[in-house]
């Protein structure tokens, strides 16, 4: 099969096309013909080894962890999936290198999940990866409510997008930080404050309007903007981070919970999200397609940090 292949870690001119062997679904396994993989700021962090002590890997690496495709094939113990079905998953396996930047990828049925009938394969491509964090990291870290007040970084990101719209869904109120080129788009996903964090403070915008501080920190940025996000926070607050793991002693010191969210893999809270995007609670992200030959040039607009919702990957 045709799949972007890198044999080393190292800059996107690493990434090169390649035939390799199809995989052939285990047991447990669903093997999906790929129509479009997405691309994620993590997948440009293992093409530079930087998550090379975290997960073992074989070269060569097909990177990529989003998928939606057809289901082409069925292990023997997969009851769920039916050859022809239309799907998406989060593709991440406990070893780095049979991704979805390729024609073919297997993944454990329990990742699974019917793709949302209201969407195309390219639009459901955005949405495994980026859909399950912000939903990992609102619903089950933070316990999100109804009348929170929430900061989200980085709201016109792939993570932010899905983000937004899960926290307004709930009834929290949203304040989103973005470069003013972006409050349109996260408006439209239903922020009710855009903050130009190149122009203005955070700091300062969010205590002008929450002077005794707010619920909720959903950090996507991390390091500087992590630290200066406990500012913000009213005393019993909550900063979830999926950038770098907050430190105890920090939290305590504000008097806030800290914690850190590395998203797994999970058809059951697919199929809710996939629910949402049916019922028109939430659409997906702003998306804009390339060429599976154009790997490396997806990756450096990735790596700039500035994509507006996600790119995708046609893969036939
Ligand atoms: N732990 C996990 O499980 C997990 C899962 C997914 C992602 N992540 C990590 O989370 C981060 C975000 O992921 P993503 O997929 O959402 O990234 P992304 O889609 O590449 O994010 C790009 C967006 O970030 C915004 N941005 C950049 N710097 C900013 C800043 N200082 N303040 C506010 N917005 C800023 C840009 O908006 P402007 O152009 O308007 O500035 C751009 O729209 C990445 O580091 C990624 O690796 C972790």
């Amino acid at each position: 099969m045709k799949a972007i292949v890198i044999e080393s870690f190292g800059g996107p001119e690493v990434l090169r096309p390649a035939d390799v062997p199809s995989p052939e679904p285990a047991a447990d396994e669903v093997l999906i013909e790929v129509a479009y993989a997405a691309v994620n700021p993590v997948d440009w962090k293992i093409r530079e080894g930087m998550l090379a002590g975290m997960f073992p890997h074989e070269f060569p690496v097909i990177l990529g962890w989003d998928a939606a495709g057809t289901v082409k094939d069925t292990g023997k113990n997969v009851t769920g999936f039916r050859i022809g079905d239309r799907v998406y998953a989060y593709c991440r396996k406990p070893k780095v290198g049979f991704g979805t930047y390729a024609e073919f990828v297997t993944m454990n049925q329990a990742a699974v999940a019917p793709m949302p009938k209201n969407v195309g394969f390219a639009e459901a491509a955005c949405i495994p990866l980026a859909g399950l964090t912000a939903w990992q990291s609102l619903f089950d870290a933070a316990k999100i409510q109804a009348g929170d007040r929430v900061l989200i970084h980085a709201g016109a990101g792939g993570v932010g997008s899905f983000a937004i719209q899960f926290a307004k869904h709930t009834g929290a109120e949203v304040l989103t930080t973005a470069g003013g080129a972006n409050h349109a788009y996260v408006k439209s996903l239903g922020a009710d404050v855009a903050i130009d964090y190149r122009k203005e403070n955070f700091i300062d915008a969010v205590r002008k309007r929450e002077p005794g501080g707010i619920d909720l920190v959903f950090d996507a940025v991390g390091n500087d903007v992590q630290r200066k996000s406990y500012e913000v926070l009213k005393k019993g607050g909550k900063l979830v981070s999926i950038v770098n793991v907050p430190s105890e002693e920090e939290a305590r010191r504000y008097g806030v919970e800290a914690a850190h969210v590395f998203v797994t893999p999970d058809g059951e809270q697919l199929r809710r999200i996939g629910a949402l995007l049916e019922s028109g609670a939430v659409r997906p992200p702003a998306l804009q397609e390339m060429r599976l030959e154009e790997a490396a040039e997806a990756q450096r607009q990735s790596q700039a940090g500035r994509v507006r919702g996600k790119i995708v990957l046609k893969i036939r």
